[in-house]
């Protein structure tokens, strides 16, 4: 089996670490690419082709990992040329989903969970052919949620807006808490019902949050265009806090 790769970041560098099989190989292209992407892709020594249309040819599985920018010209430019499934594994909205759907035949809706970096992240899929990538649980969790290409783009956002949202709320919390002198004492006292870990998680959440507080304002802008049709009070709540 063929995996090609449209992208040559973190994520494909890891599932090439978590996918080992004697039956499998992956296949990328270095056209038009950075320094740091040829570098990379040299250092683990898997198969070049010439261009992205070649890679989309010969792939039996073509992942789509570079950027959310870029996912639909993939599809366009690329994924029309394969007759294998085409796996999008870009941070994109259920509707950018839904247009990659009318460029390649066989799209699954998928999302990686989890630090990509770790062992044990879970990959998601949702479309009509992700029945024929839950052989991948062999090497990385993988879960179907339905046969709908678009569920998978939902949940993430859903994940992306609850954790946002919470972030925000944390923030405003740890500072009136820093305000009283009682920072130490009200992780304390969450720890009690939230997990002895939860001082560790908010505080990285925190900081997370703070260092790229533009990203994120922006994120969950998108949030909310995607779901005009709610009302969303506490996302666009937290969009306030994170321009201040
Ligand atoms: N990192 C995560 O934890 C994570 C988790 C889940 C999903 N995602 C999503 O997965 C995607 C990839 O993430 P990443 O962290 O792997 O990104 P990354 O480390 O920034 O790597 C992006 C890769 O895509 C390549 N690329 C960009 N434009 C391209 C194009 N037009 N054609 C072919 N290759 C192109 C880049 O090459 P150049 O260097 O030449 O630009 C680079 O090799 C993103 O959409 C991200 O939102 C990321």
């Amino acid at each position: 089996m063929i995996i090609g790769l449209i992208g040559f970041g973190k994520v494909s560098k890891n599932l090439i670490n978590l996918i080992k099989s004697d039956d499998i190989t992956f296949v990328t292209s270095m056209d038009g690419r950075s320094n740091k992407t040829i570098g990379s892709i040299e250092k683990l020594e898997i198969d070049v082709l010439d261009t992205f249309k070649d890679v989309a040819i010969v792939s039996d599985i073509l992942i789509s990992a570079n950027s959310p920018k870029n996912a639909i010209d993939a599809a366009k430019n690329y994924g029309k040329f394969t007759k294998g499934i085409y796996l999008d594994l870009n941070n994109i909205s259920p509707e950018t989903t839904l247009e990659i759907n009318n460029y390649v035949e066989n799209l699954v809706d998928g999302a990686i969970i989890g630090k990509i970096d770790s062992d044990n992240p879970v990959l998601y899929l949702s479309g009509a052919k992700s029945d024929e990538l839950l052989f991948l649980d062999k090497f990385i969790q993988t879960k179907k949620i339905s046969d709908s290409v678009g569920d998978v783009a939902i949940l993430k956002l859903l994940r992306s807006s609850y954790t946002k949202t919470l972030s925000a709320l944390l923030i405003e919390s740890a500072q009136i808490a820093n305000e009283y002198d009682l920072e130490k004492e009200f992780f304390d006292i969450l720890s009690l019902t939230e997990g002895d870990d939860f001082r560790e998680k908010s505080t990285s959440r925190i900081n997370n949050t703070l260092n790229n507080s533009k990203r994120k304002a922006e994120e969950l802008e998108e949030i909310i265009n995607c779901f005009d049709k709610n009302e969303l009070i506490m996302v666009k709540a937290a969009l306030e806090k994170l321009n201040q």
